[in-house]
């Protein structure tokens, strides 16, 4: 350490994941991963065994402080993000929602512009005031060079799982929604957008140092629905917690959104990118300059492991040495990965 170098004093200008962030090259980059805390853990499961349901999980403050911890005992990341779901937002604004077995997330679908409109932010700070206890214990206690990252689904796809009831591969409710009834869709992604800023700006109040938005289905509009409902949604988010935090930097993952990242960038100007595995990090170097990029390996790559896991890793590393960088996947850590290759990807980027 160099002799003028101050003492650990806990101040988040000492966090490698915020100076990333703010436009920095840092190197080796900070690193942590989408889905770090979940079912590929045994003492995620196990604790997931004593909790009840998946949203008991995600609301009860001593479980889903624990899971949060869970994967940062194991591994050197540089960032904890809370536990919780993106459909924490519907169910604060009073849609019932629940984790059928197996089956994934199931929604009371919305079926009328009378069901949007009942739908209401009266309750919403009580019904996820959990949420808010959960971030302000984590940041007690992950270590001070630890980033704390909150996080919202962006509206769009908020509003597939709000008018589908649950997951879907066409979004054809959805769609027929936002091209039968633009009126009563744009209501709906309205209050959404509201209710998310102020999620958010809780979130960040209570602890959180950056906030993450999961557009994970923006892939699935294009043209002028992608500006008016991936866009544009995400922009008035971004734009609001610039205005009321500005120190609070947020990352927008718009995914799979092909060449449409680069209007994504140009209008809603996040200060962190999360790439799919899909773009070229070459291609994301010139085309998508001023944000701060993360990503993008395979998440079944971390599956194989091995050499094959090793040299993407290296061929990402390469490319985006000397750019502002997180290394991230390219989506969530899926439940079949072998532990011991998160910390051989570990290893390999501290070893950089
Ligand atoms: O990254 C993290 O570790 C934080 C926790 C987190 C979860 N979900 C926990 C979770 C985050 C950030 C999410 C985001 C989320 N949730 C997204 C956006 C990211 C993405 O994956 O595209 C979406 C679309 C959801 C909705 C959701 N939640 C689905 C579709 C499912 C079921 C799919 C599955 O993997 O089973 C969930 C459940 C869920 N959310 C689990 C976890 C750990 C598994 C639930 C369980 O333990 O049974």
């Amino acid at each position: 350490m160099h002799p003028s170098t101050p003492p650990d004093t806990g101040h988040h200008s000492d966090r490698r994941l915020l100076q990333a962030l703010s436009g920095t090259a840092v190197w080796p980059p900070p690193v942590w991963l989408m889905r770090q805390a979940g079912r590929y853990l045994p003492e995620y499961r196990a604790t997931r065994a004593t909790a009840g349901g998946f949203m008991d999980l995600c609301l009860s403050v001593d479980h889903a402080v624990e899971v949060t911890h869970q994967p940062l005992r194991r591994y050197q990341f540089d960032a904890a993000i809370l536990f919780s779901d993106i459909l924490m937002v519907p169910y604060g604004l009073g849609q019932a929602v629940w984790f059928a077995e197996g089956e994934g997330p199931k929604l009371t679908a919305l079926r009328s512009r009378a069901e949007i409109d009942a739908l209401s932010t009266d309750r919403f700070h009580d019904r996820l005031s959990a949420i808010y206890q959960i971030v302000s214990r984590l940041r007690a206690e992950i270590p001070a060079q630890t980033t704390l990252l909150g996080f919202a689904g962006a509206p769009w796809t908020i509003a597939t799982y709000m008018f589908e009831g649950g997951s879907s591969k066409s979004f054809e409710t959805a769609k027929r929604w936002l091209w039968h009834a633009p009126d009563d869709f744009a209501a709906l992604i309205e209050r959404v957008t509201d209710a998310t800023i102020q999620y958010l700006r809780r979130q960040i109040d209570a602890g959180a140092d950056a906030v993450q938005l999961f557009d994970s289905w923006a892939s699935a509009l294009g043209g002028e629905a992608f500006e008016r409902w991936v866009i544009e949604p995400n922009a008035r988010i971004v734009a609001a917690l610039k205005d009321s935090h500005p120190a609070t930097p947020v990352i927008c993952f718009p995914r799979a959104a092909g060449v449409q990242y680069r209007a994504f960038a140009q209008r809603v100007k996040p200060a962190g990118l999360s790439l799919d595995p899909t773009v070229p990090l070459d291609w994301a170097r010139g085309e998508l300059a001023g944000c701060c990029l993360q990503g993008n390996l395979d998440p079944l790559l971390l599956v194989t492991g091995g050499d094959a896991l090793r040299r993407e890793v290296d061929r990402i590393g390469e490319a985006m040495r000397g750019y502002p960088f997180i290394f991230n996947l390219g989506h969530g850590i899926v439940p079949q990965t072998p532990p011991e290759h998160v910390t051989q990807l570990v290893e390999q980027i501290r070893g950089w």
